[in-house]
């Protein structure tokens, strides 16, 4: 049997370089804290807290001068987090996305030039708030067309668009296209991280050409079912599996090609096991 496991498959850069991160640290400090869970996924979370690793969820919960290490997680945290964190004196690894960093440093440099901010997302996700926290929360967040229409913006000042990582691109366009009618002097950056969507296209190429697929995630996933349907469009033996337990191999035992792909939050070793699982009973 052939199997093909996606490359994008489960985590993406950002996530895997911040989990990475974070079992690096094990056992170089007293203490080792995640700033909020470092990844939606229990199991990892489990495992880094038997490792000793603490989710906290406040920079208050910190001890000023403790031999501690912080790790501030992908989404990342608005500044005055960053700068609450250096006044405890502990040791702090940013684990914070290059991609997010950069919007970071964005909406920071063209606040400073006097532009005014706009931030397409959604305003309760940890990414837009921290985002907003490097331009003094002094921006507008706008999630919806509607939102877009009614976003206050003088025709005669700059303004900088940004995204949120994850937004959709074509909700993106619309709210741009809207946003862009506001003002004379419009900066437009189009901070999309293309992760999800190469997760998602990739999944249905090796679906197509597979004679049964196997998505891998959390059931509650919206990432993951989405990748399911996706793969159900394309191949109709798709199968929607959270770990090796729910795999049933006798399902699988008349097919020639299977393909394996993963949700944003499904760690490698169970991809790994999933996949070493299927070769080696046929
Ligand atoms: Fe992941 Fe960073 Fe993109 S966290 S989704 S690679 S912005």
């Amino acid at each position: 049997m052939e199997v093909t496991v996606a490359k994008s498959a489960g985590f993406c850069f950002g996530v895997k370089r911040a989990v990475e991160l974070v079992y690096e640290e094990v056992g170089k400090a007293q203490k080792i804290y995640t700033l909020g869970p470092i990844i939606h996924n229990e199991q990892v979370v489990r495992d880094l807290e038997e490792k000793g690793v603490q989710v906290l969820h406040s920079v208050e919960e910190i001890e000023a001068g403790e031999d501690a290490t912080v790790i501030i997680r992908s989404h990342g945290v608005p500044k005055k987090t960053a700068v609450a964190l250096q006044e405890k004196g502990i040791r702090i690894v940013d684990a914070t996305c290059p991609f997010v960093k950069k919007i970071h440093n964005i909406v920071q440099a063209k606040k400073e030039e006097g532009y005014e901010i706009v931030v397409v997302g959604s305003a309760k996700h940890p990414e837009v708030k921290g985002t907003c926290g490097w331009c003094d929360n002094q921006c507008h967040v706008v999630e919806t067309v509607q939102e877009a229409r009614d976003c206050p913006l003088d025709k005669q000042k700059k303004v900088c668009v940004v995204a949120q990582t994850t937004f959709n691109y074509k909700k993106f366009e619309d709210i741009v296209d809207i946003l862009s009618k506001k003002s004379y002097d419009i900066f437009i950056m189009n901070t999309i991280c293309n992760a999800t969507e190469e997760r998602q296209t990739e999944a249905g190429t090796i679906a197509r050409k597979s004679d049964a697929m196997i998505v891998i995630g959390g059931k509650h996933s919206s990432n993951t079912q989405k990748l399911y349907e996706i793969c159900k469009a394309e191949c109709a033996d798709t199968h929607f599996i959270q770990t090796l337990d729910d795999l049933d191999l006798k399902l699988f035992q008349s097919f020639r090609s299977v393909g394996i792909t993963a949700g944003a939050s499904t760690p490698n070793n169970i991809i790994k096991e999933v996949q070493s699982y299927v070769r080696q009973e046929h």
